[in-house]
């Protein structure tokens, strides 16, 4: 697995693993954790989560998955908008950390921007947490271009937000037009979400450079794509996997490093996008509010099955 260093960071391994929905269902649980397991002993020892995942579920699988080689991962997790408040922030940040049962959490990040609460008051709030020792790394995510702007207005030295989870994949460029050059010019990473979109990749084994490469490195089409995501320093793709064999093939796909040639051929099978990568979610705390209630909703229900 290759590595990287950026800024402050510890050497933070190319590809790590992604939680959403996982912690949701029972029957997965022991999978699930068999997954996260193998991916650290393959090296993918970066693993990224929320309080929002199973309202609180992924994280609780963590604390199990973990619980013997904590020293070993880079735990990233993210505080939801309606959380965002500096008192909050470091409630949430405490909580996250009960229940993945840890002193600290490697990173915490704004899950989403929000107008309803003013931007530097959470980063004190991020801040705050730090000095507590509660997280050592802080962040946000799903930041576009304009609200990187308003960040930088919040920031004490250049990259002190040093991370900014969006998401990237061949079938989704749009950060590569704010995001990616802001991240490099201001000693940020890159968490790159849905690098395999979201499992919707049909008909991309069918594109000529990708299989092209494939055939040269030895390797799956779906690997080539995910390699594809991280040939830029400072990005880390953070797929999701539950199968052991896709576990595997992603740890793989860390190793993969395409030529200039290569990636040009991958350019003409996805093109660049036109419009920059805009933030899904409105900023608007009732969407936000009623979201995480449905999650603990979800949660409450299945606890009663
Ligand atoms: N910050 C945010 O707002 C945000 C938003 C979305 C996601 N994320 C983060 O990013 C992570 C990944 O994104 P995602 O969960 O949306 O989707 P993803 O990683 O792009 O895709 C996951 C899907 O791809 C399948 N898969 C994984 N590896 C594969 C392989 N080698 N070959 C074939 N299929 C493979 C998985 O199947 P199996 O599980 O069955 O193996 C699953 O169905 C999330 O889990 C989360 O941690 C963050």
């Amino acid at each position: 697995m290759r590595t990287m260093q950026v800024g402050d960071l510890p050497q933070l391994p190319v590809i790590g693993q992604g939680t959403w929905f996982m912690g949701d269902r029972r029957a997965q649980r022991a999978a699930e954790i068999d997954a996260l397991r193998l991916g650290i002993s393959l090296g993918m020892t970066l693993i990224n989560t929320a309080e929002y995942y199973g309202a609180g579920g992924a994280e609780e699988l963590i604390a199990d998955a973990i619980a013997d080689c904590r020293e070993n991962v880079f735990v990233v997790t993210k505080i939801w908008p309606s959380h965002a408040s500096a008192s909050d922030v470091e409630a949430t940040i405490r909580a996250s950390c009960r229940r993945m049962r840890m002193p600290y959490v490697d990173m915490a990040l704004l899950h989403w921007p929000t107008r309803s609460v003013p931007l530097a008051e959470t980063v004190q709030g991020l801040r705050a947490a730090r000095k507590a020792g509660l997280v050592r790394h802080i962040g946000v995510s799903n930041f576009d271009g304009a609200w990187l702007e308003r960040l930088r207005a919040s920031e004490q030295t250049t990259g002190e937000l040093c991370a900014n989870e969006v998401p990237y994949s061949l079938a989704n460029r749009g950060i590569e037009h704010e995001i990616l050059p802001e991240a490099e010019a201001h000693h940020r990473i890159v968490l790159a979400y849905s690098p395999l979109a979201h499992g919707r990749y049909a008909g991309w084994d069918q594109k000529p450079g990708l299989r092209a490469a494939a055939d040269a490195h030895g390797a799956s089409p779906l690997q080539i794509a995910l390699a594809w995501t991280v040939q830029r320093t400072g990005v880390v793709a953070l797929p999701k996997a539950v199968s052991p064999a896709h576990v595997r093939a992603n740890a793989q796909a860390g190793d993969i490093v395409l030529s200039e040639d290569e990636m040009s051929s991958i350019d003409r099978d996805f093109p660049r996008m036109a419009r920059p990568y805009r933030p899904l979610l409105p900023a608007n705390m009732a969407l936000h509010r009623l979201a995480l209630g449905a999650a603990r909703m979800q949660r409450r229900m299945r606890g009663a099955t």
